[in-house]
């Protein structure tokens, strides 16, 4: 396959402001930005002036729309890219079925679905198994697309409506075969092991430590530079992720547009390995079930495309965090990267994709560490790198926890102690530490591959950790009762019954 050709064409590009500087670890430019409308020719002048469709495109090009919006749609909800390309993407074989290729995918979260399940208690996994590096060349791989399990969701993206969070472990590149997801944009936060994603639009380099964000209906394809590797997924169905709105912040804060990095345009020529090349594997998912076709051609052969419907990354450490500067605790809110769905209708957001990273805090005479709490949302929690400070169950990297709505959850009473007590200096947390939150409007059915499948491998709850968590709160201690006379003498100076007359005996 030549990726050279494009390659050369990319870097001869004028450099954009702020992008990443090429390097080994990430050898591509990008055009920044956030919802603006982009433009990237591999060759110069293919682009068409003035048009979108003119009768022929330069070099006989075909023109092509993805969008991925209603087609009639408020202006600020158009989002739609135009490619110049070799050959149109109809160009394939027949689509079947491929249900063997991978069965963990869920995508009905209804109780008609015997795959999932509601589940009030608090979970949590120890990492998910990185795959072994097969040890000789014959080893069968899984890549990105059999390596996605679902972990749990809501909704269903045949009504675009609601999510699915996913995890993902491979240990194999896509080598001719591409992946096109039309139920929804797929956030992907690798946790081992970078991602070097080819899309249709051109190639990005994703760490851990970055997100990336491909929409629907786009061909990518994934290849692991490093070896086995690991990360989450959370997929919205019928929604586009944006940045939230900045209200009394202003126009500077939290995720900025300009460390949002799209692709540049590449293209690949591969007609010239003859009538032997095996034919390219295209995989669509549909309503959570996968569907394949063939076709003798790369699927990588955009020569130039303009729009604003484009696949990004952006590095959690750019992350500008605000935060409380005299006293008080802020909603975790305030480090909110990315929203989706909800919003300007005044519902709730379908999610909101919040960050850990480092920070300074400095409240004074504030309980510091997360206070206890009761939310409408769901949220699940994962960790890129270090290890998180909660204490109410311990977060590996690469690992998962669970807090179904409307479920209390707080820290642990020895924390608690410790918080209430100390001397408050300013101190950072979250040093060596990245973690994420997807903070979910709705309640979450989770999947029987997460609680009692190959999943519930590294499930917390079970054997000894279940006699540890059962007791866990038993040291919780009230110490308003260690207060009783003083409440008495306050009440009795306030012309208020005192507590003996409150007993719940003297009631009846
Ligand atoms: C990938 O992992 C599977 C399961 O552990 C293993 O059987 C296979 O040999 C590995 N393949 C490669 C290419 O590393
Ligand atoms: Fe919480």
């Amino acid at each position: 396959m030549a990726a050279s050709r494009a390659a050369a064409a990319a870097a001869a590009a004028a450099p954009a402001a702020f992008t990443t500087t090429p390097s080994p670890a990430d050898p591509h430019r990008y055009q920044t930005g956030f919802g603006n409308r982009f433009a990237s020719e591999a060759v110069p002048g293919v682009l068409p002036v003035g048009r979108n469709v003119p009768q022929r495109v330069k070099y006989g090009l075909y023109s092509e729309q993805l969008n991925g919006a209603a087609v009639v749609s408020p202006r600020d909800a158009i989002q739609h890219v135009w490619m110049y390309r070799m050959r149109p993407s109809v160009a394939h074989g027949r689509v079947s079925p491929v249900p063997g290729l991978n069965p963990h995918i869920e995508s009905c979260f209804s109780r008609a679905n015997d795959k999932v399940e509601f589940v009030a208690s608090q979970e949590a996994w120890d990492p998910f198994p990185l795959l072994e590096k097969a040890h000789d060349d014959d080893g069968a791989g899984v890549d990105f697309v059999s390596g996605i399990r679902t972990v749990g969701g809501q909704g269903d993206p045949t009504l675009r409506q609601g999510l699915a969070v996913h995890i993902y472990s491979a240990n194999a590149s896509m080598t001719r075969r591409a992946f096109c997801n039309n139920d929804g944009d797929l956030l992907v936060l690798p946790q081992h092991g970078r991602l070097h994603v080819q899309t249709e639009l051109g190639w990005l380099m994703v760490r851990p430590g970055e997100l990336l964000v491909v929409q629907a209906g786009l061909r990518f394809r994934v290849l692991l530079p490093d070896g086995p590797s690991r990360g989450y997924i959370q997929e919205v169905f019928g929604a586009h992720y944006r940045l939230p709105e900045l209200g009394p912040v202003g126009s500077n804060g939290m995720a900025l547009p300009r460390d949002f990095e799209h692709p540049m345009a590449s293209f690949d020529l591969d007609d010239g390995e003859g009538e032997g090349a095996p034919p390219w594997d295209i995989v669509y998912k549909l309503a959570g079930g996968l569907h394949s076709c063939r076709q003798a051609h790369t699927p990588f052969d955009v020569v130039a495309w303009h729009g604003n419907l484009a696949p990004y990354k952006y590095a959690l450490d750019r992350f500008v965090n605000l935060a409380n500067a005299n006293h008080d605790q802020a909603d975790p809110t305030i480090y909110c990267v990315l929203t989706a769905g909800g919003g300007g209708g005044g519902g709730p957001s379908l999610t909101d994709v919040l960050i850990f990273t480092k920070k300074w805090l400095t409240a004074e005479d504030t309980f510091r560490p997360p206070y206890y709490h009761r939310n409408m949302s769901t949220e699940v929690m994962g960790l890129i790198r270090g290890r998180y400070g909660g204490s109410s169950h311990g977060l590996g990297g690469g690992g998962l926890s669970y807090e179904a709505s409307y479920m209390p959850h707080g820290e642990a009473y020895a924390t608690w102690r410790e918080a209430t007590t100390r001397a408050l200096r300013p101190e950072t947390v979250c040093d060596d530490a990245t973690a994420f939150m997807f903070h979910i409007g709705a309640p979450l059915y989770l999947t029987r591959w997460a609680l009692r499948g190959e999943g519930a491998a590294t499930r917390h709850g079970d054997g000894e950790e279940a006699a540890t968590t059962t007791h866990k709160w038993d040291d919780v201690r009230a110490h308003f009762l260690d207060h009783l006379d003083d409440v008495d003498a306050d009440l009795r100076a306030a012309g208020l019954p005192s507590l003996v007359r409150r007993s719940p005996e003297k009631l009846n």
